[in-house]
């Protein structure tokens, strides 16, 4: 019987860890399920190797942490369990999730944490890589981090997907209703987090399209600035996939980005969605 004492093996001092003896198929006491809380807030993304769960049980595993999100305006969903998104890649050259990015930070209340199962997977590639949004802040200078302390920035759906919607057909009418169900918002620059109260970097090169307060040139400079900070290998953790494996992340304080080098290959994960709440500056 598993779960009976978890191991904990950190993969990075910055970002990452694996958590041994889990088997998320069976009910998690309170006491594991604190130990795998503390896990994910001190290392940001969770490895749990070799679960061999359906997506009900994800889906239960979700719940502990809080309710499912809504679905997803451009992911297939689960045939079975609609709040289970695909991705899917399969004989078609390039992804919609390779470029750097928070999920959904075009919503008011961007997602809490996301939980990643792996089904099929190419011969070689398709791995995911983390980085830690804490470790972008720290890093940056004294003089920078008073500069954006306070700034608000823009993010929003189109920025990032409209390309990808505008190549199908019907894609201009669901661009327009996809943007009038999620108009542009406004999210805090340096973002405190909820739980822990560290300050983190809080925009990404997927869905912030403008920094509030700066002329055109000054915010698309220092947001070019912003984004390659954020993703210096030194902030990352990268993960190679075996089926089975489930990695959880915790979306308000990390980005990601799914490797695009398995064409033609077929590669394909569940992914479930955690309510988040508004992100907030505390000064
Ligand atoms: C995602 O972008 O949420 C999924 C990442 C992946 O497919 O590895």
């Amino acid at each position: 019987m598993r779960n009976a004492k978890i191991e904990v093996e950190p993969l990075t001092p910055t970002i990452g860890a694996i958590l041994r003896n889990v088997d998320l198929a069976q009910p998690l006491e309170d006491a594991t399920f604190a130990e795998i809380k503390a896990a994910l807030l001190a290392h940001h993304v969770i490895f749990f190797p070799d679960q061999r769960i359906t997506p009900k049980q994800q889906l239960s595993f979700a719940e502990r942490f809080g309710e499912i999100d809504e679905p997803h305006p451009v992911f297939e969903a689960h045939p079975q369990e609609p709040r289970v998104m695909l991705i899917e890649q399969k004989g078609r050259q390039g992804v919609y999730n390779d470029m750097w990015h928070t999920d959904v930070t075009y919503q008011q209340a961007p997602p809490m944490g996301s939980i990643l199962h792996a089904q099929i997977l190419p011969p070689q590639g398709g791995d995911t890589l983390w980085a830690s949004m804490y470790a972008a802040y720290d890093a940056l200078s004294d003089r920078m981090k008073t500069f954006l302390d306070g700034m608000t920035a823009l993010h929003d759906f189109g920025y990032s997907y409209s390309g990808y919607l505008l190549d199908k057909p019907e894609g201009r009418k669901r661009l327009r209703e996809i943007e009038d169900q999620y108009p542009t918002v406004e999210h805090p620059v340096i973002r405190t987090h909820p739980e822990t109260k560290r300050k983190l970097l809080f925009v990404n090169r997927s869905f912030t399209m403008r920094i509030n307060g700066l002329s055109q040139g000054e915010s698309d400079g220092l947001l070019r600035l912003l984004c390659d900070h954020c993703e210096q290998p030194a902030f990352q953790v990268r993960h190679q996939w075996r089926v089975g494996d489930l990695a959880m992340w915790d979306n308000r304080c990390t980005q990601h980005l799914a490797v695009s080098d398995y064409y033609p290959h077929h590669r394909k994960m569940h992914r479930v969605t955690i309510r988040g709440e508004r992100p907030f500056h505390a000064a």
